[in-house]
């Protein structure tokens, strides 16, 4: 069988739709040394947990080495003490631009010897600062089918729009915003009654489900595509 792995963030187009992680995968335990991540959050941290309790319950086979959070009322931080991960406040009103604020952020990863980087409700435009850093090893969790609904509200969106199935997305990271290469989908029906608050915790419960599966998928197949070259 050739394989083909979904193209990478600098190169992008359109992902081949079969791609051979996503096809065969059953577990999510990675062959070798655990995965250092470093996550970064900027809200209450649902996702931030969800890893954290994959990681605990040995279904992911990797460590948060860090979490990065922007916003010091963000109550993702108070999560962070059930599993004893390092938090760095990094708030984005402390610099003067993006580029500074992802140059700390950055070194900090650097400091914590993070070798992916999965932005988990993450509510700031990343430059190419961050992304030259960790070239194809940045993740992000978005709630909607991409590249339907790219943006801010994407729940609101779909809603408004009348989809009757909406979902979540887990990609990589390029600069312009939501376009990265697709790693993991979830979908979630549209139900008649729902509202933002129904159908966003419905979205989530995916979320929780694929961003770990998407964290060892994107990392096997960047192992992949090293061994190819
Ligand atoms: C998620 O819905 C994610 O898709 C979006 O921000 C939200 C973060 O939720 N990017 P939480 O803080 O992980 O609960």
């Amino acid at each position: 069988m050739t394989s083909n792995p979904v193209q990478a963030c600098s190169s992008h187009s359109p992902p081949s739709l079969i791609s051979p992680l996503l096809r065969h995968d059953d577990s999510l335990q990675l062959p070798d040394s655990p995965l250092k991540l470093g996550l970064m959050a900027s809200g209450s941290g649902s996702n931030f947990a969800a890893v954290a309790e994959a990681i605990a319950t040995r279904e992911l086979n990797a460590q948060i080495q860090v979490l990065i959070y922007n916003n010091p009322q963000a109550k993702v931080v108070e999560r962070t003490s059930r599993w004893q991960i390092p938090a760095k406040l990094l708030d984005h009103r402390d610099f003067q631009s993006r580029q500074e604020l992802d140059r700390q952020i950055v070194q900090t990863l650097q400091q914590f010897e993070v070798e992916w980087v999965v932005m988990a409700g993450w509510m700031r435009r990343v430059t190419q600062v961050l992304i030259d850093a960790f070239p194809d090893r940045i993740l992000n969790i978005h709630p909607s089918l991409l590249p339907s609904f790219r943006g801010i509200r994407a729940v609101e969106q779909a809603l408004a729009y009348g989809s009757k199935i909406t979902g979540c997305t887990v990609h990589l990271v390029c600069l312009e915003v939501d376009s990265g290469p697709i790693i993991q989908q979830a979908a979630v029906p549209v139900l008649p009654n729902d509202t933002l608050k129904t159908l966003h915790a419905r979205i989530q419960e995916q979320e929780h489900k694929i961003l770990p599966q998407a964290i060892a998928l994107a990392a096997r197949q960047h192992a992949l595509k090293k061994e190819l070259i």
